[in-house]
């Protein structure tokens, strides 16, 4: 079974050069991830395929916060508790992965496919303009 991938493209980019290449970045991991969830690799292969995604995901979502706070983002609080949400659900797939239980690859890669494409085009496209206006490219 082949999953079906995001592929980067403008109709993505939230208008600051730094958090575009991080969502391309994060979009090839997740993509790597997704093309291991749909073939029947070693589990240690895919669970740190999605180690990795996360990780990076982290770092991400941590950057995009302090853009956020730093130049007075009204639904600041908002956004955060949404990364907070994936991020607590996001380390719940990784354990039960690791433990062999919970959900298989593939509901894993399809559940970080659908949010990343949700969260970019409508959560952090809610901050474009806002940010653009304070200068941020
Ligand atoms: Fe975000
Ligand atoms: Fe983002």
């Amino acid at each position: 079974m082949s999953m079906q991938k995001l592929s980067w493209d403008q109709s993505y980019s939230v208008g600051v050069a730094e958090l575009d290449s991080h969502h391309q970045e994060l979009f090839k991991l997740l993509n790597h991830f997704l093309d291991l969830a749909g073939k029947d690799y070693k589990s240690e292969v895919v669970t740190e395929a999605l180690t990795k995604m996360t990780q990076y995901a982290c770092l991400h979502l941590d950057r995009e916060e302090e853009l956020l706070r730093e130049h007075g983002y009204p639904n600041f609080a908002g956004h955060k508790e949404q990364h907070a949400r994936y991020k607590a659900k996001t380390v719940e797939l990784c354990m039960g992965l690791m433990a062999g239980k919970s959900d298989t690859p593939a509901e894993i890669g399809s559940f970080l496919r659908d949010w990343w494409n949700g969260h970019v085009l409508k959560n952090d496209m809610e901050y474009k303009s806002f940010l653009n206006e304070k200068g941020v490219r």
